[in-house]
């Protein structure tokens, strides 16, 4: 009898983690994308205090230009990771902890 318990136990579990294992995989938060990314990528050259002092302080535009300008120095970042990092440092506030911890 504990036997046909367990089995039943263990048939359940299988079952859900397939159709969990089936689903896509849910989108890290924007913020940690932003954050490890600049972890990677940007704190080769200059602290992160030169990007803290940006935020709030650009245009979408104007962050691009400046991203074009770092992957002149050298930046490594695909046309991908820089239209992300654009995204995200275009919409962090002033002060933000992701930037400025
Ligand atoms: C290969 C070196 C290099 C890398 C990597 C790099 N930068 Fe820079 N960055 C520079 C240099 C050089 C300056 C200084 C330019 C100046 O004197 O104004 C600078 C200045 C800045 C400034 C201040 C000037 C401005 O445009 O507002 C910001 C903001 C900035 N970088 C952001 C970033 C971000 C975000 C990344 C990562 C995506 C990054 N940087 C990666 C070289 C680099």
């Amino acid at each position: 009898m504990r036997n046909i318990i367990i089995i039943g136990i263990s048939l359940v579990l299988l079952t859900a983690g397939t159709a969990l294992a089936g689903k896509p995989q849910p989108e890290p938060p924007p913020e940690a994308v932003c954050s490890s990314m600049i972890n990677a990528k940007c704190i080769r050259c200059h602290y992160k205090t030169r990007i803290c002092d940006a935020l709030g302080t650009k245009s979408v535009r104007q962050w691009k230009k400046s991203i074009t300008f770092m992957v002149r120095q050298g930046a490594e970042l695909t046309e991908d990771e820089q239209n992300k990092v654009v995204e995200c440092l275009s919409s962090l506030p002033q002060g933000s902890q992701v930037v400025c911890d």
